[in-house]
Order: C-alpha cells, then sequence, then structure tokens
C-alpha cells in the first residue's frame, strides 16, 4: 500500500447504499491533517440513500448508479473511478456485492466495514443471528473486498458485549457507534502500520 502515498493523500471514494454514518465519520477524519486519505468521491446505489446529502453538505462529488444491469453499473462506476482519479475505495454499508472483474481492477484497495466479529455472521441480519445464538459478544470488522464475501483479510475488530436484553436495534445501535471509530483507525493501520 506504501507505494499509493505520495506528498498528497491518496483520493478515496465512499460507496453507500443508506444512511451514510459511517461515511460521515469517514469524511471527518478525512479533514484531519493526519488522515492518508481524502474523499474526493461517493458512489450509490440509491437516489433516495440519505447518506448523499454529506454530498452537498462537504461538496464532494457524488454518482448514483442505477442498477438494473449489473454489468454496466459496474462500468460506470468504473468510469467514474478512474475519471476522478480514485485509488482507494471504502465500502460503508454498500448493499451490492461487486464482481470478481471489478475488484481484479482495485486489488487490495477495496475494504469493507461488517457488523459482526468475522469470520462470525458473514452476509445480512448478523445482529438478529447473533441474539438468536445467544452471543455474549459481537463487535464490527473492518477487513479487505475480496471475490468471497465478509472473508478477505481482517484490517481491524472492535468487540462490543451483547446486553441480556438486547434487542437487533439497540445491539445494532452500539455497534454502529463502535463502526464509526473503528473505520478511521482500520484506514490509519493500514496506511501507517
Ligand atoms: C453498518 O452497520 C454497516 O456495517 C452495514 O450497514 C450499516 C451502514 O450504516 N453494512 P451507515 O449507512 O454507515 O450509517
Amino acid at each position: 500500500m506504501d507505494q499509493l502515498i505520495g506528498n498528497k493523500k491518496i483520493k478515496t471514494a465512499v460507496f453507500i447504499s443508506g444512511t451514510g454514518s459511517n461515511l460521515k465519520n469517514l469524511i471527518d477524519f478525512s479533514i484531519n491533517k493526519k488522515s492518508p486519505i481524502s474523499i474526493n468521491l461517493i458512489i450509490s446505489d440509491n437516489k433516495n440513500a440519505i447518506g448523499l446529502k454529506y454530498g452537498k453538505i462537504f461538496n464532494i462529488k457524488k454518482k448514483v448508479v442505477n442498477y438494473k444491469s449489473k454489468d454496466i453499473a459496474e462500468k460506470k462506476i468504473f468510469l467514474e473511478l478512474k475519471k476522478n482519479n480514485i485509488n482507494f475505495i471504502c465500502l460503508a454499508g454498500y448493499m451490492r456485492i461487486l464482481s470478481k472483474n471489478f475488484l481484479k481492477s482495485f486489488k487490495g484497495k477495496i475494504i469493507n466495514i461488517h457488523p459482526s466479529l468475522l469470520p462470525k455472521y458473514k452476509g445480512l441480519n448478523t445482529h438478529k443471528r447473533a441474539i438468536k445464538k445467544n452471543e455474549k459478544i459481537s463487535g464490527c470488522t473492518v477487513h479487505y473486498v475480496t471475490p468471497k464475501l465478509d472473508s478477505g483479510k481482517i484490517i481491524l475488530q472492535k468487540k462490543v458485549v451483547i446486553k441480556k436484553n438486547d434487542t437487533e436495534k439497540s445491539l445494532a445501535k452500539r455497534i454502529l457507534i463502535q463502526e464509526n471509530k473503528l473505520y478511521s483507525k482500520a484506514i490509519l493501520k493500514i496506511f501507517n502500520p
């Protein structure tokens, strides 16, 4: 990853589908002098994603991509990334699985945040499944994205205790607070190991 670092910050795109709390925290982080990345582009597959508002607030370019055809969507995304000289990608609540082909063109440069302690509870409904299994601890993970879902090398994790009376919603809320802190720490770890 060192080869990415010059005098300038690494041009980064954040992919979102929803609220964008992780995006907001990444933007706050990127503005800091210590951040190795700058956020130059927001990609969304959902034109109604609340997180898109941060594009306007922080004057960051955004692109909404229609996913009727995944192939065409990914081609459009790829062109947009190239046009903006993007060199690093953070998936933050992006509800689409990127194809092998797409991942190949950004090998080792795409990371994701997942709301469980991977390798446990890959995929969706992580909190519901963790509670159902009577887990005592869950958490969140930042990892590299590879063709196998939620299985790339782990960069950083944070544990969160599951309380006796936790619901899916209450647990998700507590874990999201930790996700918001963990993402930038993971990026620092990548670029300043
Ligand atoms: C987070 O819990 C993330 O881990 C999951 O979707 C949620 C997105 O939250 N994949 P936000 O849009 O960043 O607020």
